[in-house]
């Protein structure tokens, strides 16, 4: 158990507390804001107790440049709306210089500062100390509450923790506890659901579920190399040539462990990959020559969401198809209807799958939606994730 902002003094201290602000944006305008919402909790209780709070974040991929694309003050001003209170902007390309260190020293208890980009500087992706160093000297105390970004070894998510008290924020703790439980103390039976274009992205975390799920599920584009190696026909489907002795592995492990693992017996094709492309159905021993999967079908949908309705934990990970065209929803929209229905704990973890909740208007229904793709991903696989295990012990 990592220590929290509520086991340490944090009256009139200045707080730094790493956020992943990581937000999508359209012409300068952010589109969805969960991340910085799921920010507030930490935010609200440190300016209650009197802390000062100084925010940093990336956005973004600026590769260590300053580009004003990626400015963070359009978030700046979306915190201030949602605490009702100005939150001062630092603005300026190389984010920590003395002027910034300065002003922290000024702040009031109370007082929310910005950091701009910190992936203006090519020195946090690098983990620099110095950098690192620097950062610190803003604060007497760190925080970290961007889940999103643990997986990274960053300056600002792993670093600074070496020179400051380091704790973590309610969305890390709450993010551990879910991910935490589903995987290490699931309600049995403990479905997991898989899917995503590759079987390359999901190895690490099929050999990890197929140590603690009872039963795993595999749909999107990954799910033709499983039925290639199987002997299936899959037409012009999405198919890594090079994994396929490795799919009939994963298959056979999960047998050795009692594992149940299901693969799609039907798919909804579409003769080119593209929105509006003519569209077939097709069992996946019949696929027709020059068709390609792209969602899977009706019975797997119902195969599919029987194992859901059973199960007492179900923890899901990509798309069941290409869900961004709407001739190939239904999957992808049927899993996450099924999981909202279901009595079970219901995880899903971050990335498209978790967008595509939200867009299917399941979000309510759900346990709990992760802030982190790449994050929730790691933490799937079992890895260590830097961010976390920089911080303190209870
Ligand atoms: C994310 O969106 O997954 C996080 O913010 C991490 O971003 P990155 O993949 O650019 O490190």
């Amino acid at each position: 158990m990592k220590k929290t902002v509520q086991d340490i003094d944090v009256q009139g201290k200045r707080v730094i507390v790493r956020c992943d602000f990581n937000v999508p944006m359209k012409d300068g305008k952010i589109t969805d804001d969960t991340r910085i919402v799921a920010a507030m909790p930490t935010v609200k209780y440190l300016i209650g107790r009197g802390a000062k709070v100084i925010l940093m974040s990336h956005l973004g991929r600026p590769k260590g440049k300053p580009n004003h694309e990626f400015t963070l003050e359009p978030v700046a001003e979306r915190i201030s709306q949602l605490l009702e209170k100005q939150v001062f902007f630092a603005q300026c390309d190389n984010v920590v210089v003395p002027e910034i260190v300065a002003a922290t020293k000024d702040l009031n208890p109370g007082d929310v500062v910005l950091l701009e980009n910190l992936r203006f500087r090519p020195e946090e992706e690098a983990n620099d100390p110095v950098f690192a160093q620097d950062l610190a000297s803003l604060a007497d105390i760190y925080v970290s509450d961007a889940f999103g970004t643990v997986h990274r070894a960053h300056a600002s998510t792993a670093g600074i923790a070496k020179y400051l008290p380091a704790v973590s924020g309610f969305l890390i703790e709450k993010e551990l506890k879910f991910l935490g439980d589903a995987l290490n103390d699931p309600k049995r039976p403990f479905v997991a659901i898989l899917g995503g274009s590759k079987v390359s992205d999901k190895i690490g975390v099929i050999e990890n579920l197929i140590e603690k799920a009872d039963t795993i599920i595999i749909g999107g584009g990954m799910a033709y190399t499983f039925l290639k190696a199987n002997g299936k026909k899959i037409g012009t489907s999405l198919c890594e040539d090079d994994k396929l002795d490795l799919a009939i592995e994963l298959q056979k492990k999960a047998e050795e462990k009692g594992v149940k693992m299901l693969l799609p017996v039907d798919s909804k094709c579409g003769d080119e990959f593209k929105d509006g492309c003519k569209t077939c159905y097709a069992d996946s021993d019949d696929m027709p020559d020059g068709w390609m999967g792209m969602d899977i079908g009706p019975k797997t949908i119902e195969l599919y969401a029987e194992e859901i309705k059973k199960a007492g934990t179900v923890v899901w990970n990509g798309p069941m198809g290409v869900f961004e065209f709407a001739d190939f929803q239904d999957g992808t929209k049927a899993v996450a209807k099924a999981m909202a229905e279901s009595n079970a704990v219901t995880v899903v973890g971050g990335g498209d799958s978790a967008a595509a909740v939200k867009e299917f208007g399941f979000e309510d229904k759900i346990t709990h939606i992760s802030t982190g793709g790449g994050a929730s991903l790691e933490f799937l696989e079992g890895k260590e994730l830097p961010g976390v295990a920089a911080l303190e012990d209870k």
